[in-house]
């Protein structure tokens, strides 16, 4: 079913799309893509539109925050992967797009996202984070298992008071923690942070993506205020300080091992808060909810699924969930993929053209000048159905399980890059791919140890996915713990 990433056919083309009259198109186009058509309408009607997957349009927020909305757009699962390519794309500060926010959010300093694999300061840093995420590897399963088994047994306790039970407050309240105590051995709401620590962090997350979302309000409100000019950092910069505080103290061994890399500890203390709090925090913040509303709309027989080759690798472990007994988990695996191939949690991923470049799509070549920003809409590669078939818009759980399977796996891009390849100093793949994949199937094992099956209603929130239990069905067999 895959197609092949090889060849291309004609000679190559200019790229078709219009970004019609300067300030007036890129407002128009900001306005369809949050009030009139809604993200994947937006990106959907244009190559419809041009009749091609490859396209010239505006991305928002446009005026008066971008000094340029125009992009190449690579909206297929064949184009896309130009943008891990180091020898074709620079990715030097366009990590939110084409808008940054102000360096006074991160203590002035250009943190790793924003960073090229050319300049200096980006191997250090992401050398440090490989440097943590290694040296806590052993604590993972552990501290995993019992924040998480704390949130669920606060759903139960709601359920019985309320008969519901809101996934995402209690979500937020545990990632924080489970990320500080899982990073640094410090549990952020046992210090002088408290249990403020996840509002602090949402509030600096939106000062730097309020460009790109919608909260709902009438457009009226939302566009001057949201979308036109950058929040003042000032109003966030107490937020910062405590949140910065934490870091400085229960990250010492970490900055100690920073210094050791080269790096100021200063330097290194903005990157461990941005790397815990937006790239970490902000990502599990999405990505569980998108998990467990899939696994919700599976319904009884995924569950069952479930529950046998969870309970049955855990068994098989001496009762004890191990890195070997997870890793056994086909299924489990698989719906993770599945669910960051479906709904993946970072969907905007941009690049400067290095030099004059040739993109292929499935129906031709096109060709961009050096200097051009591209810019993919992951969703439209990740649900391509040139590469996964008529069921390309559907949660299909065991999409990647066994050999026929695994080969789909180059067409995961949620890291930012190809599932089948590894991050490093030298490219822009999120260093966490094998924690976050390690945590999703954590979470699901989790969920099914407690539970033979569950329900909930989903819907959707400022970031992605809402979902509320309605109940809970606990475990009638197996390892249970
Ligand atoms: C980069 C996604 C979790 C640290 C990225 C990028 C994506 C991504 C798409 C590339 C952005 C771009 O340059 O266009 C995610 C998702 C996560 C997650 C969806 C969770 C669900 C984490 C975790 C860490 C992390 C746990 C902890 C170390 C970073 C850093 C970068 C990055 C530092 C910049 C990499 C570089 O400059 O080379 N992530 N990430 N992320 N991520 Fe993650």
């Amino acid at each position: 079913m895959a197609s092949s990433d090889q060849g291309s056919s004609g000679a190559p083309k200019p790229v078709p799309g219009s970004y019609g009259l300067p300030v007036i198109g890129a407002v128009r186009d900001r306005l369809d893509f949050y009030y009139f058509q809604g993200q994947d309408k937006y990106f959907e009607s244009r190559v419809e539109r041009y009749g091609s997957t490859v396209v010239r349009i505006n991305v928002p927020p446009g005026p008066f925050m971008a000094k340029d909305p125009r992009v190449v757009a690579v909206l297929d699962a064949k184009s896309f992967p130009v943008l891990f390519d180091m020898d074709k794309v620079e990715k030097k500060n366009l990590f939110t797009g084409t808008y940054m926010p102000s360096t006074s959010l991160t203590g002035g300093y250009r943190v790793c996202s924003y960073l090229d694999p050319s300049e200096p300061t980006h191997t250090k840093v992401k050398q440090m984070l490989f440097n943590l995420l290694l040296s806590r590897k052993d604590e993972v399963i552990p501290t995993f298992r019992s924040n998480f088994s704390g949130l669920l047994a606060t759903v139960e306790s709601e359920l019985a008071k309320d008969g519901k039970a809101e996934f995402n407050k209690l979500n937020d309240a545990t990632s924080f923690d489970f990320i500080g105590e899982a990073y640094f051995g410090v549990r952020p709401s046992s210090t002088e942070l408290g249990t403020g620590g996840p509002t602090k962090a949402a509030k600096w997350l939106i000062w730097q993506l309020h460009p790109l979302v919608t909260l709902g309000l009438p457009m009226i409100l939302e566009e001057p205020l949201l979308h036109t000019f950058h929040l003042p950092p000032f109003l966030v910069k107490g937020d910062y300080k405590a949140l910065y505080k934490y870091y400085s103290t229960a990250g010492k061994q970490a900055l100690d091992m920073a210094e050791g890399l080269g790096l100021s500890r200063e330097e290194a203390c903005h990157n461990l808060l941005f790397a815990t709090t937006f790239n970490s925090y902000g990502g599990l913040k999405v990505l569980f909810p998108g998990l467990l509303a899939n696994i919700a709309n599976g319904g009884e027989k995924l569950h069952e699924k479930l529950v046998a080759e969870i309970r049955g690798a855990v068994a098989e472990a001496g009762g004890k969930v191990t890195l070997g007994a997870v890793e056994k988990m086909e299924l489990t695996k698989s719906v993770v993929w599945e669910s960051l191939r479906l709904d993946p949690p970072v969907k905007f991923q941009y690049g400067h053209a290095k030099k004059d470049l040739e993109i292929a799509s499935h129906d031709g070549v096109f060709q961009v000048k050096k200097g051009e920003m591209l810019f993919g809409y992951q969703p439209c590669a990740t649900k391509d159905p040139r590469v996964f078939g008529a069921t390309a818009r559907e949660f299909v759980p065991d999409r990647f399980v066994g050999e026929e399977g695994s080969k789909l796996l180059q067409y995961v891009y949620w890291s930012n890059g190809r599932e089948t390849e590894s991050p490093s100093v030298a490219n822009k793949q999120c260093p966490g791919k094998n924690f976050v994949v390690l945590v999703g199937r954590l979470f699901v094992v989790e969920l099914f140890l407690r539970y033979d099956t569950f329900d909930a209603s989903v819907g959707t929130e400022l970031l992605g996915t809402s979902v509320v239990f309605t109940g809970v069905t606990k475990a009638t067999s197996g390892p249970g713990s």
